[in-house]
């Protein structure tokens, strides 16, 4: 039970995430912000002769949506160094601190300057967050629950999502000030994070890592409910001791065996932000605005992919540690694919420079992208997190995590920054841009993904690394034991 609630709480993060990610969509499409900050999108936008496709094209407002996550890539490098240093608990205080200036800011703007410093603190306080908090849940997790427990992180943020999709919703109605409500709500996130980070125990990994070994082992009795621990304090007294004689957990990344979990770590979110999620998360209303719904019809569009997001969310909960992880990724891979090619190719017969599209195909569109959701919410959104947060080693865990949430940033920066500009000049086709990004990595979790599922988080060198029949190879002769086929993996 402790260790439910010790999860909930850290997840808080996830919400303080969510929030961000789908707050930036409605506010934008809000004629009053656009008024204030950005003039020039907003007579873009009423003027009858712009190409559909190219409306909010503007490299100052999708920097106000991707400003937050440069600042994360560079922030959680300064997280892995805390979490490792003052443990994961303080770091997830930090990241609260950070978020709730960058409300203030944001919600009291008087200029794009301060608006954009706002963004910047949120983006430390995300780049604190997604550092510590999945590191947080998998590490008090049992094996057994580990992977439904560090989906409440998922879980949270899409619940985020979809509470900003409704307050946008709301305030949308609010003419001159509705969106100083949108952006400052975002401070009852950052708060639970704060005074419920006060109420969690520190990781017993984190503590015995910092040399704290009685305190690591009364919490460790503590959450367990059980007296005996012996066996998996042992686990981690041993990874620690591993973890020391290694050293520099950086160094230690540049080695040949550390490879395999490096790779996989980053290009499963690499995949996770080029299945093109954010494009609905981010820009939703703005997606459906191109398509010809008026703005209140797009708000309410984005509310709905924002429940579907949530509710699909249950099923990687209960599943992954049923049907594994490999399972979930690849039947989603199939599913998408289907529903990028659908709405491209519905875009592309319908949507010209200056009409709009139909009632039914814009009814067909909807459900295909909410289809699309599903599958993400099931499979690459929450794995995405998961799966890099247990395949490392405790001498490169934090490390190694660290690429993982800064490649994520990244590329989130990469869509949220250039999603515009490309919805512009490659029009309906970016829709098939992502479905050829979706069928590479259907292929790379049937081929090269090693399944973690049940797998306690000190033992992936020996259980999983070692046992590949591709990645083993990274190891000595020494280290490896069998080989094995990828269907047995
Ligand atoms: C991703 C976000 C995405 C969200 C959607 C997360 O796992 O990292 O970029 O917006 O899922 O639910």
């Amino acid at each position: 039970m402790q260790v439910v609630i010790c999860s909930i709480i850290a997840a808080c993060g996830g919400l303080m995430f969510g929030y961000d990610i789908g707050i930036s969509g409605g506010v934008t499409s809000m004629d009053s912000f656009l008024l204030k900050f950005f003039p020039k999108v907003y007579e873009k936008k009423h003027s009858a002769k712009e190409d559909n496709y190219c409306k909010y094209d503007n490299q100052m407002l999708q920097l106000f949506t991707s400003s937050l996550y440069i600042a994360a890539v560079v922030c959680s490098f300064i997280a892995s160094l805390c979490c490792k240093k003052f443990g994961r608990k303080r770091t997830m205080q930090l990241a609260a601190a950070f978020f709730l200036v960058g409300v203030i800011l944001n919600a009291a703007a008087v200029n794009l300057l301060m608006l954009i410093i706002g963004r910047v603190c949120l983006g430390a306080g995300v780049g604190f967050g997604n550092q510590a908090v999945p590191l947080f849940i998998s590490e008090i997790a049992p094996a057994k629950y580990r992977g439904g427990l560090n989906i409440c992180f998922q879980m949270l943020i899409t619940l985020g999502i979809l509470i900003a999709n409704v307050v946008n919703y709301g305030a949308s109605k609010i003419e001159t000030y509705g969106w100083r409500i949108s952006l400052g709500v975002a401070a009852f996130p950052a708060i639970l994070l704060g005074l419920g980070s006060l109420a969690i125990v520190e990781t017993p990994t984190s503590l015995i890592e910092r040399g704290k070994t009685e305190d690591g082992l009364r919490v460790l009795k503590k959450i367990r409910g059980v007296e005996d621990v012996e066996a998996e304090y042992n686990a981690i007294i041993g990874a620690t001791e591993a973890a020391k004689k290694a050293g520099n957990p950086f160094k230690n990344l540049m080695k040949r065996s550390s490879i395999p979990p490096l790779f996989c770590g980053t290009i499963l979110q690499v995949f996770q932000q080029f299945t093109g999620i954010n494009v609905i998360m981010f820009y939703a209303p703005v997606l459906f605005q191109t398509m010809g719904l008026g703005s209140n019809a797009s708000l309410l569009s984005a509310m709905v992919t924002g429940f579907v997001n949530s509710l699909s969310t249950l099923v990687a909960i209960f599943g992954v540690d049923r049907f594994g992880r490999r399972f979930l990724l690849k039947e989603a891979a199939v599913q998408m694919l289907i529903s990028q090619v659908v709405t491209g190719a519905i875009l592309y017969s319908q949507l010209g420079s200056t009409n709009a599209i139909s009632k039914p195909f814009s009814a067909v569109v909807i459900v295909f992208i909410c289809v699309f959701v599903m599958g993400f919410a099931w499979s690459w959104g929450p794995l995405g997190w998961l799966i890099p947060s247990e395949i490392f080693p405790l001498e490169t865990r934090t490390a190694g995590f660290f690429f993982a949430v800064s490649t994520n940033m990244i590329c989130t920066f990469i869509i949220a920054q250039a999603f515009l500009t490309m919805l512009c000049h490659m029009r309906s086709g970016i829709f098939f841009f992502f479905a050829a990004w979706i069928f590479v990595m259907g292929c790379f979790a049937k081929f090269f993904l090693p399944e973690t599922k049940g797998i306690p988080i000190d033992e992936m060198n020996d259980r999983v690394w070692n046992k590949h029949w591709f990645w083993r190879s990274f190891f000595t002769d020494q280290q490896q034991q069998s080989c094995v086929t990828p269907e047995e993996v």
